[in-house]
């Protein structure tokens, strides 16, 4: 199973979409997708129609050392299984003050079940926190969304701060890559910052920027088979081949 962490400490850059959009863009390409939810907010976990009360078994199990195969649902949309947020995983900052090795507890469920599915894509929250950390610790590579605005410059270089700090806690190195969101090619803004993103230093920017797209904005749509193809879609389709066709050999090669 490959693992891809969809991260930024901004908020609001496309983070869910974007991990909506490339999971059914990998599951219509044929690959079994599992799709986790890091953020207790559960934007994810609600696009996909699961009802929050009581809450649902999810994604905080896995720090109680329950398996992938125990908390992985299917979403309703074929090739995609779903870990579900709870408001419960708000606490597990606290428990790791006393726990140790919980900063690798979903590394180790994820490694528990190689084969399970193809791709996890993990959303995650917009803080700094054990559960970003857990996201950076198990993936094979960081996509990290920004959006095409320059306020956003500052959140990537966050970004690629923290990911080059947790890089230097693990065994093999941490592929980071820029995807460009909510971008309007008619604003010069929009197209001076995606020219600075795809000449960053950091991390290579993906050359498919995705542009604003008001049915990318209907998230309930998004996480069912209903219509809404158009070219926030197709964009996406072409940043999941460029993911795939970035990929380290040994990596992606299955
Ligand atoms: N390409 C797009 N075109 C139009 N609207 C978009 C696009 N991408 C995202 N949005 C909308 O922008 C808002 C923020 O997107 P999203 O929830 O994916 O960001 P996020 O980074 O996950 O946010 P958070 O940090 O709160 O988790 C949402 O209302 C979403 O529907
Ligand atoms: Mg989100």
């Amino acid at each position: 199973m490959r693992v891809w962490a969809i991260a930024n400490q901004k908020g609001g850059v496309g983070k869910t979409t974007s991990t909506l959009c490339l999971g059914r863009s990998l599951a219509d390409a044929g690959k079994r997708v599992l799709l986790v939810d890091l953020d207790p907010h559960g934007s994810l976990t609600r696009a996909f129609g699961v009802p929050t009360e009581p809450p649902p078994i999810g994604t905080h199990e896995l720090f109680n050392d329950q398996g992938i195969a125990d908390v992985a649902r299917p979403s309703g949309y074929p090739g995609i299984d779903l870990i579900a947020a709870q408001p419960a995983m708000a606490t597990l900052e606290r428990r790791s003050a006393t726990q140790p090795g919980l900063g690798l507890a979903l590394g180790r469920a994820l490694q528990a079940s190689p084969d399970s599915h193809d791709y996890a894509l993990l959303d995650c929250p917009p803080t700094l926190g054990l559960l970003l950390v857990n996201a950076l610790a198990a993936c094979d590579r960081l996509i990290v969304p920004t959006q095409t605005d320059p306020l956003a410059l500052h959140g990537l270089a966050g970004m690629l701060h923290t990911a080059a700090m947790v890089e230097r806690s693990r065994s093999r190195p941490l592929l980071r890559q820029i995807l460009p969101t909510l971008f309007d090619r008619r604003t010069r803004t929009g197209q001076h910052t995606l020219e600075q993103l795809q000449s960053h230093p950091g991390a290579a920017a993906c050359p498919y920027p995705i542009p604003v797209d008001t049915r990318l904005r209907d998230a309930d749509a998004l996480g069912s088979r209903e219509h809404i193809y158009g070219r926030g879609l197709i964009a996406y389709e072409h940043a999941m081949q460029w993911l795939l066709d970035t990929a380290p050999a040994e990596q992606e090669a299955a």
